[in-house]
């Protein structure tokens, strides 16, 4: 069936949407330069982080860039831009790579909670899509004055190194350059990699810098006497190639890639693309304003699939949930989208069809816009409990790739059904209209007044916190901060980033297929 949006563009409610989703767009771009304009700052003569990512890749390559947000606002007004270190996917040598990049020009490329998080994701998501890394390293390390919530736990700064361990044993190649400092754990990066490139008289590598030597030992020592280039290429033996420049360094990167045994992926069913049949920049006027607006999600999918064509799968059976199968960029997938609350029967038929995209080894993508499960005697009767919990497990099982976008509001165990963090889409990336939270601010306070009513507290009093405390957590920019998400992007972009997280994924190589119990 060929989708057709249902808000007429000369509406005046077109209109109003298109204003408001501009005026978030303009937001999102003033927030997003000021990051990108502290990776296009570079620390003396070096280049900046923007710069060397600019010539690792293949020329006129599109970067898909992760997490640009991360750590906004989290350690107040000073916050490091994008957390201090640039992540995303790149065509290196004609294959795709996860670059991880140290930005040293954001308080010397330190890693903060949320930097060592950002870190580790890029890692997992290499993991699961088997793509070489390269790590681009320029930093002090950990961020000394956050210690406690950096070192010591299993996901802090030693987990980088575990992983390191754990993709080359799984055969994904990893290759460090060193642009700038590798100071204590941050040697294990180079050292733990496959192959390395040192720039001369400006990457170290040591355990412990000259500061700590001379306290230690009393020994006084530069810091390219103890861990540069040539110290690591002609004796130590830490390091492989050593390059004069930078420039030189970023090329033999690209030449080890290019000789790497890189799988060559299967795509998945393919046919040829076919560009969606409306002008993208209509979908603004498809997002209302307000979350308690109930929009359709059809008139959203219509600008993202391809030929606007999808075949829905039991389309007369609970208007609730939308399901069916489409093309992206000429890859078939199973769409999973929701109109509003999801009821029992929503449940089974996402079950159904999860498992039928399962089987046949079709990717799975959710569109989510959900308040959550349907509450009521009536609904608990019949079993939304169990309903609810089939549907969880049916999209923590599901081998094919999964990919989540949050349109809208993403409350509750609406958040959990329709494939939120927690169930590991390869992807998951929200729109400045999400908000994501456990209930709305009303709700919350609604719950906790009524269990503290005949204490003598005020509703107000009670509520009113609350209320704020919901509206500042289930903002989109607090999500992305905290990498809830791989990135807050524009809407206009969603059909663009799901092609390229459907070519990373690549084929699946299924596991044999295991079921959970399903409760009936
Ligand atoms: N923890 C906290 N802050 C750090 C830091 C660390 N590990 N390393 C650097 N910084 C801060 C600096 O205090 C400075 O802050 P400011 O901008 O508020 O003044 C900022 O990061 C930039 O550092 P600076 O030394 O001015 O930059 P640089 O380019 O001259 O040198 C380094 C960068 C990384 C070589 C140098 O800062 C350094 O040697 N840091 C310590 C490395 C270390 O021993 N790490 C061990 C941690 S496991």
């Amino acid at each position: 069936m060929i989708l057709e949006p249902l808000i007429d563009p000369s509406s005046s409610e077109f209109k109003t949407n298109q204003s408001v989703m501009r005026a978030r767009m303009a937001e999102l771009k003033k927030r997003q330069s000021a990051v990108y304009s502290q990776g296009e700052k570079s620390v003396g003569k070096k280049l900046s982080v923007r710069q060397r990512i600019e010539l690792l890749k293949d020329p006129q390559t599109e970067f898909l860039e992760l997490s640009s947000l991360a750590g906004y606002k989290v350690y107040g007004e000073n916050s490091p831009a994008g957390a201090g270190l640039v992540t995303g996917v790149a065509q290196i040598s004609g294959w795709e790579c996860m670059i991880v990049a140290n930005n040293p020009a954001v308080k010397g490329g330190t890693y903060y909670p949320l930097t060592v998080k950002k870190h580790l994701r890029a890692q997992e998501i290499a993991l699961e899509n088997k793509l070489p890394c390269l790590y681009l390293v320029d930093s002090g390390g950990a961020f000394l004055p956050l210690q406690a919530e950096v070192f010591p736990d299993r996901d802090h700064f030693g987990r980088i190194f575990y992983n390191q361990a754990r993709l080359s044993a799984l055969g994904i190649s990893q290759i460090s350059i060193v642009l700038g400092s590798c100071t204590a754990g941050g040697a294990y990066v180079p050292a733990m990699s496959d192959e390395n490139v040192i720039v001369k008289n400006q990457g170290t590598v040591f355990l412990g810098g000259p500061p700590l030597v001379l306290a230690a030992t009393g020994e006084k020592v530069s810091d390219e006497e103890l861990g540069g280039g040539e110290l690591h290429c002609k004796t130590s033996g830490v390091c492989d190639h050593l390059a004069l420049t930078e420039e030189s360094a970023l090329k033999k990167a690209r030449q080890i890639v290019s000789r790497l045994k890189n799988e060559d992926k299967k795509p998945y069913f393919q046919k040829e693309p076919k560009e969606p049949l409306y002008p993208l920049e209509n979908l603004y006027g498809m997002i209302p304003p307000n979350l308690k607006t109930p929009f359709d999600m059809r008139n959203i999918l219509s600008f993202i699939l391809d030929g606007s064509e999808f075949e829905e799968f039991k389309p007369e059976y609970d208007k609730s949930l939308l399901t069916g199968w489409a093309y992206i960029c000429g890859s078939l997938v199973g769409v999973l989208a929701n109109n509003g609350v999801l009821f029992s029967e929503s449940a089974l038929k996402a079950v159904h069809f999860i498992d039928l995209c399962d089987s046949r080894g079709i990717p799975l993508i959710f569109f989510q816009n959900i308040t959550g499960f349907m509450v009521g005697r009536q609904y608990e009767q019949g079993g939304i409990a169990k309903h609810g919990a089939k549907m969880v497990t049916a999209v923590s099982l599901a081998r094919v790739p999964k990919f989540t976008v949050i349109a809208g509001g993403s409350f509750g165990a609406g958040n959990y059904g329709l494939c939120g963090r927690a169930y590991q889409p390869r992807l998951l990336w929200i729109w400045p209209s999400a908000r994501i939270s456990v209930m709305g601010g009303e709700q919350a306070g609604s719950v906790l007044w009524t269990l503290k009513k005949g204490t003598g507290a005020k509703e107000e009093e009670i509520k009113k916190p609350i209320l704020e405390k919901y509206e500042k957590e289930s903002d989109p920019y607090y999500a992305t901060a905290r990498l809830w998400d791989d990135g807050l992007i524009d809407p206009l972009e969603t059909r663009k980033v799901l092609a390229m997280g459907l070519s990373l994924a690549g084929k699946a190589e299924l596991l044999p297929q295991k079921k959970g119990i399903y409760r009936m």
